[in-house]
C-alpha cells in the first residue's frame, strides 16, 4: 500500500508544528521543502529523532529541491512573510503573492493529482491565486483559515464558561481577515445556543478578540506569528483529507455564487474527503451575518483586483 505522503512548503514555526503532528500521530511521511539552505535539513533530523519516542514510522525529509515532494497527496503552503506587530495580513499581498507564483507552480507540477492547503496570508488571496495559476480544479485547491478563527472562537466560549472546549462547537466564515464572520446562530454548547448561556456584550467582545485573535498573538510574540493553533488546524484537514473522513470544516474555496459570491476565495463549510472541497454546504445567516459575509468576502475580491488576477 502506498503511504500517505504530504509536502509541507515552507519550514517555519507553522510548518514545522505541522510536521510535528502528522509524525507524532505517524500518520504520513512528510517532505519539509525551504529555500534558506540548512533550515528544513536541521528541523527534519531534529523531528526525525523524535520517532523512536514517539513510537512512529513516519520519515521525515528536509530538503531545498523542489523534486522531492514528487507524488505529495497533500501540499500545505506555508511559505512567506509573517506579519510584524501592528501589520495587518493584507500588508503582506505583494510580497507574499510573488513567492506563492512560484512555488504552488513548481509544487503543482511535482504532485498533479495533490490536494493543495493554502496558509500563507493573507490566505483568501493566495487560495485564489494557488488555484489560478496550478490550473487545478478548485475543489482541489483551498485555503486554512476558519478552522483555526473557530478553535480560537471555541477556546473564548470555553474559558469564559469553564467548560470543556470539546464542548463548543462555533464556525466563522467569511476571510481570515479582519472581516471575519463569527456566526452567533451556529455557536453550540452541547446543543445550547450562546443566547441562553452569555449576555450579548460578552459575546461581542468574545467575537472581537477571535477577529483580533493572530494579531493578539502578533502583538505578544513581537518576532513572529501564531504557529500552535495553525499547525493543529491545518492538521485536522490534512487528516480529513488523507482518511477520507467527509469533516464539515470552514475552508477557504472557490465560490460561484453560494453565499451570493462569484468568482472569489472565501470560508464557508464545506465537507472534505479525499477528493477535497466534495461540497459546499449553504448555512442560513441573519441578514446582519450576510451583511458581514458580502463585505469580509467583498474586501477579499478587492485584494485579488489589486493584484491584477
Ligand atoms: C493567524 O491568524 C497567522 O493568520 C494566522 O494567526
Amino acid at each position: 500500500m502506498k503511504r500517505n505522503k504530504v509536502a509541507i512548503i515552507g519550514a517555519g514555526h507553522v510548518g514545522a508544528s505541522l510536521a510535528q503532528l502528522l509524525l507524532h500521530d505517524g500518520i504520513s511521511d512528510v517532505v519539509l521543502y525551504d529555500v534558506a539552505q540548512g533550515v528544513p535539513q536541521g528541523k527534519a533530523l531534529d523531528l526525525g529523532e523524535a520517532c523512536p519516542l514517539w513510537g512512529s514510522s513516519a520519515s521525515i525529509k528536509g530538503t531545498n529541491a523542489i523534486e522531492d515532494t514528487a507524488g505529495s497527496d497533500v501540499i500545505v503552503i506555508t511559505a512567506g512573510l509573517a506579519r510584524k506587530p501592528g501589520m495587518s495580513r493584507d500588508d503582506l499581498l505583494q510580497a507574499n503573492a510573488t513567492i506563492i507564483k512560484e512555488v504552488s507552480t513548481k509544487t503543482a507540477a511535482q504532485s498533479p493529482d495533490s490536494i493543495i492547503i493554502m496558509v500563507t496570508n493573507p490566505m483568501d488571496v493566495m487560495a485564489q491565486l494557488a488555484w489560478k495559476f496550478t490550473k487545478f480544479p478548485p475543489q482541489r485547491v483551498l485555503g486554512m483559515g476558519g478552522v483555526l478563527d473557530s478553535a480560537r472562537l471555541r477556546s473564548f466560549i470555553a474559558w469564559e464558561l469553564n467548560v470543556s472546549p470539546k464542548d463548543v462547537e462555533a464556525l466563522v466564515l467569511g476571510g481570515h481577515g479582519d472581516q471575519m464572520v463569527p456566526v452567533k446562530s451556529l455557536i453550540s454548547v452541547k446543543g445550547a445556543g450562546i443566547d441562553s448561556l452569555l449576555p450579548e456584550a460578552t459575546i461581542r467582545s468574545i467575537f472581537e478578540r477571535t477577529r483580533n485573535g493572530g494579531a493578539e498573538i502578533v502583538s505578544l510574540l513581537k518576532t513572529g506569528s501564531a504557529y500552535y493553533a495553525p499547525g493543529a488546524a491545518i492538521y485536522e484537514m490534512v487528516k480529513a483529507v488523507l482518511f477520507d473522513e467527509k469533516r464539515l470544516l470552514p475552508c477557504a474555496v472557490h465560490l460561484e455564487g453560494q453565499y451570493g459570491a462569484k468568482g472569489v476565495y472565501a470560508g464557508v463549510p464545506v465537507i472534505l474527503g479525499k477528493g477535497g472541497v466534495e461540497k459546499i454546504i449553504e448555512v442560513p445567516l441573519t441578514a446582519e451575518e450576510k451583511a458581514a459575509f458580502d463585505k469580509s468576502a467583498g474586501a477579499v475580491g478587492k485584494l485579488v483586483e489589486t493584484l491584477g488576477l
